[in-house]
């Protein structure tokens, strides 16, 4: 049995509850002063203020000093691109000459370039690189992460993507959450026949997926010249037909109509949202939707942010992820995310720290046991370089996680 005592906590600062938090209720954050936390066997047993108990710490417990630092649930990134061959560093200059991601992509470059990379690599080779970013996230506080696949475009590439994925699952610390993003982009071998790549992601590669269990969610990249609206409904139905629950790329550089859609399917989350109008709020209000804003691909495309206070105002909850991908997002630095979503989300410390904690585990369905400090939740937990909530939102550019404790066991790097 494992059990550790976090003491000395400065701060302890956690959103509360099992499910997305929304509205007025996304700010609200227990604040715990001089706190300290009790676990066993991977899981939260008790928190409290104060002296800990004495007999307990005699009882062998293995014991962290927090230096009365800020103590937070560990990070969720809900949104993920982890596997991937090669990077995308050529297109740097395309980009500085001005031409626009989706120019790059419909000149074959963009994603189809990490598609052709990504076929070219081997399972292993890809799992030793998704290993390494996976070992750079957990640095940064990330202890939970969504990994879609998307850059194999066919069924055998596809499946072994999403094989990387669960050969990760046991083999490092950082738990996976995977998602089938076959309808990415339309692969060359479709170029002139479209509808063709619709049926096969219907017929050959989401059966395919669900026989083998591997993946919980279906996404579409719904945009201008990827999937309309309609291609989209058809790939997300087929998939919730065979048990694998939506999510959407939506609303992302047009307002094609992919938030409405999200709500009408009752997806988990809509994710990017830069260009969603009105219609779209509601429909996701309506739907339950989660918004997942990736503020970092806003930056990184030189975009609009994504209007969070509206959704906040709407009473959608909101996560935020970094998106992290070759083309629009290469970083995996959430906390770089935290300090754009204050400065050009508008979202409040304690807004932004629901945002990467419980709302990140309800977009990838962990909310009963992932996201908050509460007897009974995961020990997932860091320990800042930070006295309050307001100095990691207000820092960036550095590394501000002093120490990552995943379910209950203090990592070393
Ligand atoms: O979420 N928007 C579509 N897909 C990714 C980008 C993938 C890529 O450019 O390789 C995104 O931004
Ligand atoms: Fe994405």
């Amino acid at each position: 049995m494992s059990k550790l005592l976090i003491t000395n906590i400065g701060l302890l600062a956690t959103p509360t509850g099992r499910a997305a938090k929304s509205g007025r209720e996304q700010g609200e954050i227990l604040k715990l002063k001089n706190a300290w936390i009790m676990t066993e066997d991977g899981l939260i047993t008790e928190i409290g203020t104060g002296e800990p108990p004495v007999m307990e710490l005699e009882r062998c417990f293995e014991a962290v000093d927090a230096g009365g630092c800020l103590v937070t649930p560990g990070l969720v990134d809900a949104h993920t691109h982890l596997v991937f061959g090669g990077f995308r560093q050529h297109e740097l200059a395309d980009k500085l000459h001005g031409k626009t991601y989706l120019e790059i992509l419909a000149e074959g470059g963009g994603i189809l370039s990490t598609v052709r990379a990504t076929r070219a690599a081997s399972e292993e080779e890809l799992t030793a690189k998704a290993r390494a970013a996976l070992a750079e996230m957990l640095m940064h506080g990330v202890t939970l992460c969504e990994a879609k696949s998307g850059y194999g475009l066919s069924t055998k590439e596809e499946l072994k993507q999403l094989r990387v994925v669960r050969e990760l699952q046991d083999s490092q610390p950082v738990e996976l959450v995977s998602t089938f993003l076959g309808a990415h982009a339309v692969p060359p071998e479709y170029k002139n026949d479209k509808d063709g790549y619709v049926r096969l992601i219907c017929e050959e590669m989401l059966p395919g997926v669900a026989r083998e269990g591997l993946a919980e969610y279906c996404d579409v990249f719904c945009e201008t010249g990827v999937f309309t609206v309609e291609e989209s409904r058809k790939i997300l139905e087929a998939g919730l037909a065979l048990g694998l629950k939506a999510k959407i790329h939506a609303d992302e550089i047009d307002a094609l109509g992919g938030a409405r859609l999200a709500g009408e399917l009752g997806a988990v989350s809509a994710e990017h949202l830069i260009a969603v109008t009105k219609q779209g709020i509601e429909s996701m209000k309506r739907g339950g939707t989660i918004a997942c804003l990736l503020p970092a691909t806003s930056f990184y495309l030189g975009a609009e942010y994504a209007p969070a206070r509206s959704f906040i105002e709407a009473g959608v909850p909101v996560a935020l992820a970094t998106d992290y991908n070759p083309g629009s997002c290469p970083s995996l630095n959430l906390q770089l995310v935290m300090n754009l979503a204050c400065l050009k989300d508008r979202m409040t410390p304690e807004e932004v720290l629901t945002a990467v904690t419980l709302n990140g585990a309800a977009a990838v369905g962990r909310a009963g046991t992932h996201g908050s400090l509460e007897a009974g939740k995961k020990a997932d937990l860091l320990i800042w370089d930070a006295e309050d909530l307001d100095y990691i939102c207000y820092r960036f550019g550095s590394n501000l996680v002093r120490t990552v404790i995943k379910n209950g066991l203090p990592q070393s790097f």
